[in-house]
């Protein structure tokens, strides 16, 4: 037996699913009458929302359990009930609890009943629970009541592309999407509690559909509907699932920021193609083509792996003058690291050592960051609004994001939540400066 917990912390890792999910958990333990703590050390549960996609994110959840662990018998404190989530708990299940002696193993479909594991664990029991019941959270989770001006909802979970490296397709299941009505419902909601951005969220979200085909373009349009509501973002996308109405939307719905996350991860065809990605070099080109012609100043950002097996220099190569060709805002690079059960971890010819993973990660990385810092360049003079999110580290100064994405340093006596115009006056490489122009610009 183990007292019933009082205080709880959530610590999410990973993608911004995993960081929506962490919010709803922590509503959930809030609406039992627990509180909740930012030190993690001080909790009497902890919630490991966790992240399975490369092996590092896995092993992190095992350290972390022994570091609560350790802390507390060093404060001579009885340990605090642990909870596993997220896709690690997916992918390992019971396993976690032979390994970790943890208490409870929730899966990102079943976290809705967290509150039952929790009580059952605390009378002693491991509780593990990795069903996937498509949505069925969705339908019992409480009420959203005090969000931050830029919102996450998820509206689409789960991916049916299997590209040969990923465990997505095997931690989150098949493509499925919420109900239209309930994704309104809940947007009206997170407008209410205070959002005025909403990030629609989705491992493959452009494949968000319903049985009325309305798509995400649809789904946008309504959403555009919505009073109080400012900015629309969605993330993230397969190129495959670009369809011309979401193209159109980027040209036609003021709400809708321009900015959009498309990763390819190789510029090679012949990786392409061992990754199964489905899609070439030269159609994901085309179809950023597109995309520009619908918005001439949409920034792009995408995601690359690095040494996949079988990559070559000038398979690498490929990628690099991808990288030339699009000119990316913003960019997130991975090496390759191979996850049980996937087709890509049975591929042993053309191992890549880390040595070399390491020096292309690199010069990966000084092109996304030359083009990053090119492209905050050019936003140098240019007014725009800024949706404050945040205080800065001076006295006065506060922080917010520009419609593309860009952190926005000013001073000023406008509030969180509030959106204003602004001139550009610095650009540096990972962030910009800001004077304020009128308040309350949209
Ligand atoms: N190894 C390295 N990176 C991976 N990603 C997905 N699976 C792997 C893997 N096995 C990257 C992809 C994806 C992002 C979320 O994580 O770039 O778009
Ligand atoms: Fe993974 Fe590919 Fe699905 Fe993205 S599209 S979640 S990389 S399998």
């Amino acid at each position: 037996m183990k007292p019933t917990p009082k205080t709880f912390h959530v610590k999410s890792f990973g993608c911004q699913m995993n960081v929506y999910d962490g919010e709803r958990m922590g509503e959930l333990m809030a609406a039992q009458g627990m509180t909740a703590t930012d030190d993690a050390n001080a909790a009497d549960l902890v919630v490991l929302n966790t992240c399975h996609i490369r092996e590092r994110a896995t092993e992190k959840v095992y350290s972390d359990i022994g570091r609560l662990r350790k802390v507390a018998r060093e404060a001579d404190r009885p340990a605090p009930i642990i909870a596993v989530a997220g896709c690690v708990a997916q992918a390992e299940g019971a396993e976690i609890v032979a390994r970790a002696k943890v208490d409870v193993v929730v899966g990102p479909q079943a976290y809705h009943n967290l509150p039952g594991l929790v009580a059952q664990a605390a009378a002693g029991a491991a509780a593990v629970d990795t069903d996937m019941p498509a949505t069925a959270k969705f339908g019992v989770l409480p009420a959203r009541r005090k969000v931050s001006p830029s919102a996450f909802l998820t509206v689409q979970e789960g991916c049916d592309k299997f590209c040969t490296y990923c465990v997505v397709p095997y931690t989150r299941g098949a493509e499925i999407s919420r109900p239209f009505d309930a994704i309104v419902d809940e947007a009206k909601a997170l407008v209410d509690a205070g959002a005025r951005e909403i990030t629609l969220l989705g491992q493959n979200v452009n494949a968000w559909d319903d049985a009325e085909g309305r798509g995400l373009h649809g789904l946008i349009r309504a959403l555009d509907r919505v009073e109080g509501l400012h900015r629309i973002r969605y993330t993230t996308s397969h190129p495959n699932d670009m369809r011309e109405g979401l193209i159109r939307a980027h040209a036609e719905v003021e709400k809708l920021m321009p900015y959009l996350h498309l990763p390819v991860q190789a510029g090679s065809d012949r990786i392409l193609k061992a990754m199964n990605r489905s899609h070439s070099r030269a159609s994901y080109l085309a179809l950023l083509e597109r995309v520009r012609a619908a918005r001439p100043d949409i920034a792009l950002s995408g995601d690359f792996i690095v040494g996949f097996p079988g990559e070559t220099e000038a398979d690498f190569a490929d990628t690099l003058s991808l990288i030339d060709e699009v000119g990316y805002a913003a960019s997130f690079s991975f090496k390759y690291s191979p996850r049980p059960g996937t087709p890509a971890a049975e591929m042993t010819d053309g191992f890549v050592p880390e040595e070399v993973m390491v020096e292309r990660l690199q010069r990966l990385q000084a092109a996304i960051a030359r083009d990053q810092a090119a492209f905050n360049a050019a936003t140098f003079g240019k007014r725009c609004t800024v949706l404050i999110e945040r205080k800065g580290k001076l006295p006065g100064q506060m922080l917010g994001k520009s419609p593309w994405l860009q952190s926005v340093h000013l001073m000023t006596d406008a509030q969180i939540g509030d959106l204003i115009e602004v001139d550009i006056v610095r650009a540096d490489p990972n962030s910009l400066a800001g004077v304020e122009r009128l308040r309350d610009a949209a």
